[in-house]
């Protein structure tokens, strides 16, 4: 079965997004996160998709899948999914045809957003990697909530060159 694992960058109080977008601009964080997903493939929702910018669409280097319910949604460079089952699928007969490596060494399929897409998955997943920053900001769509199954693996403090302080955080469920 394929692993899954989330990715997500959440202000105080858990906000992630607000009128679909990142209420921040935090070039270290996105280096961060092309560092961990790049040559893998991302799952996102379909607002999420939608929310990227056009330079990004799709995301490079990357299986770009999108969860929607709507069967006929389709956009250049993305692969539709209606279900997470058929997202592992999908991932998995990627990685027989472009990969010599066993399933069992298949990579993990990277949860990308947004806050629908986390809530659904969490439970399902093994790894969280959260960019914590510590900034107020108002927003509409929040991080999932960790329970007490999850525990943080590792921890690296960051300033950004605009001063604002954050932290790379690794959670593993036990
Ligand atoms: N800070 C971060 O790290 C981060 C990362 C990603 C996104 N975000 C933010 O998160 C916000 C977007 O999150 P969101 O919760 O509004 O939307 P979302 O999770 O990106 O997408 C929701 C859409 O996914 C589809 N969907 C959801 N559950 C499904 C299921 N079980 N089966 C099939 N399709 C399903 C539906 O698409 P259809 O309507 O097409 O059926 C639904 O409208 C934005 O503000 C974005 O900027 C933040």
């Amino acid at each position: 079965m394929t692993t899954l694992n989330l990715i997500f960058a959440c202000a105080n109080k858990g906000v992630i997004g607000m009128d679909n977008q990142l209420p921040w601009h935090l070039p270290e964080d996105l280096a961060h996160f092309k560092k961990l997903t790049s040559a893998q493939t991302v799952l996102m929702g379909r607002k999420t998709w939608d929310s990227l910018p056009k330079a990004f669409k799709p995301l490079p280097n990357r299986l770009n899948l999108v969860l929607t319910r709507q069967s006929d949604w389709s956009a250049p460079g993305a692969v539709a999914v209606h279900t997470l089952e058929k997202a592992c699928e999908y991932h998995e007969a990627h990685h027989a045809k472009h990969s010599q490596e066993p399933l069992s060494s298949a990579p993990a399929i990277w949860i990308i957003g947004g806050a629908q897409i986390y809530a659904q998955s969490v439970p399902l997943a093994t790894t969280v990697e959260m960019t914590q920053i510590d900034l107020d900001v108002p927003g509409d769509a929040y991080a999932p909530v960790l329970g007490q199954e999850w525990r943080e693996i590792h921890r690296e403090e960051h300033t950004s060159n605009q001063g604002v302080r954050f932290r790379f955080l690794t959670f593993k469920r036990f």
